[in-house]
């Protein structure tokens, strides 16, 4: 059994710490907001105050709300999310940009990528496609080590005429690391100082052994520039989602995660979130992090109003209280009591992990007989 400060508790309970120091000062207890207090006592004031005992398991904290496993038949396909690694200015904004034909590059400052991008591209049979644009393997490292998950298959581009450099070996390691599937796509063959072969072979020096050397990475030689071979890639990655049988629940309450947050001057905190299983509506409550809202809008990658969002599916949320960070769980609950619980709970568990025990001062032994 866990101790818990009495402020944690108060936080948890959505009630003021120093109303419980009163209620433990009449069970004739003596302590302060921020000293710990055994389980038993905890449920005390927690009956105490007429609430519910209801533990928030620390899985809540980490991956969301409801951690269970949706049952096999509940189960639908749902597109890949994929996301494109390479070294800086070897194509991956401008291979993302020929695939969604739209024109991403022109509008960045400097032709940088300034953060996340989320896409889904549909192909000609109906399927579709998610890609995320990293700007680097901070982002994808960062979800990776909170626990998010979120890419099915990673893209890594090489440009042909430069051949691996330090992050494309970053991008090979971090990689192997999450287990996920690699597809690397030759870029800039349209160049005549162009050598694939050296891409390969180079590629053999980190364990990477793509089809053509009898390996079984796929590999596809592109131009984004010349748009050559689009179709090729897109189909590698078809096979490989195949082969992955990629599936999710489409019927329950969202769970997604925070890919990119901003706050906007004129409509507040933003967030664009991947949902990986159920369905995001408008209307829905939710806790981000540790924060909690209502989606009051929605908005697709192409910039349009839409009412809902399934598995795989970018989305930005409008209706948060705060911004969240890339890679924070969002989770939609039943009602705004649920949410302002969570949030409370998980606000406490980062406290904790910030300050491992505040120490009793003068200051907050009078604030607590306030
Ligand atoms: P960062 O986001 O800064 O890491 O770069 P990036 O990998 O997204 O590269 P970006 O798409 O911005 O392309 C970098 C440069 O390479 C631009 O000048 C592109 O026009 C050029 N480029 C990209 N793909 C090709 C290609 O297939 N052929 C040729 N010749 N140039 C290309
Ligand atoms: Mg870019």
């Amino acid at each position: 059994p866990e101790a818990i400060t009495v402020q944690e508790l108060a936080n948890r309970m959505a009630e003021r710490g120093a109303d419980l120091v009163k209620a433990l000062f009449k069970m004739g207890m003596m302590v302060t907001v921020n000293q710990t207090i055994d389980q038993d006592t905890a449920e005390l004031l927690v009956t105490e105050f007429g609430h519910n005992i209801k533990r928030v398991s620390e899985a809540d904290v980490e991956i969301g709300i409801g951690g269970e496993e949706d049952a096999p038949e509940t189960l639908r396909l749902r597109p890949p999310v994929v996301t494109i690694m390479g070294h800086v200015d070897h194509g991956k904004t401008s291979l993302l940009d020929a695939i969604r034909g739209a024109e991403v590059v022109a509008g960045e400052a400097g032709g940088i990528t300034q953060h996340i991008g989320a896409y889904q591209v549909g192909l000609p049979d109906k399927s579709k496609i998610t890609f995320l644009d990293t700007p680097g393997h901070e982002a994808f490292t960062e979800m990776r080590a909170r626990g998010a998950n979120v890419t099915d298959i990673v893209v890594l581009v090489v440009a042909a005429d430069d051949g691996l450099k330090p992050q494309t070996v970053e991008a090979i390691n971090h990689t192997k690391a999450a287990g996920v599937p690699m597809i690397v796509a030759i870029n800039k063959i349209d160049k005549h100082e162009a050598n694939p072969q050296k891409v390969r072979e180079e590629l053999l020096q980190h364990e990477i052994v793509v089809e053509d050397m009898g390996g079984d990475v796929q590999d596809v030689e592109v131009s984004a520039l010349k748009k050559t071979n689009l179709d090729k890639l897109l189909e590698a990655i078809q096979l490989q989602a195949e082969i992955l049988e990629l599936k999710a629940n489409p019927d329950r309450p969202a769970e997604a995660t925070v890919v990119e947050a901003k706050l906007d001057k004129g409509r507040g905190p933003l967030a664009t979130v991947l949902v990986q299983r159920g369905t995001l509506r408008v209307g829905d409550i939710f806790v981000v992090g540790a924060a909690s809202g209502k989606v009051r809008a929605m908005i697709d990658d192409k910039g349009r109003q839409v009412k809902e969002a399934g598995p795989s599916v970018p989305v930005e949320v409008l209706g948060l209280s705060a911004v969240p960070s890339a890679g924070d769980p969002f989770s939609v609950v039943e009602n705004e009591a649920r949410a302002r619980e969570v949030a409370a709970y998980r606000q406490s568990v980062l406290d904790r992990k910030r300050t491992t025990s505040a120490p009793v001062s003068l200051e907050n032994m009078f604030a607590s007989k306030a």
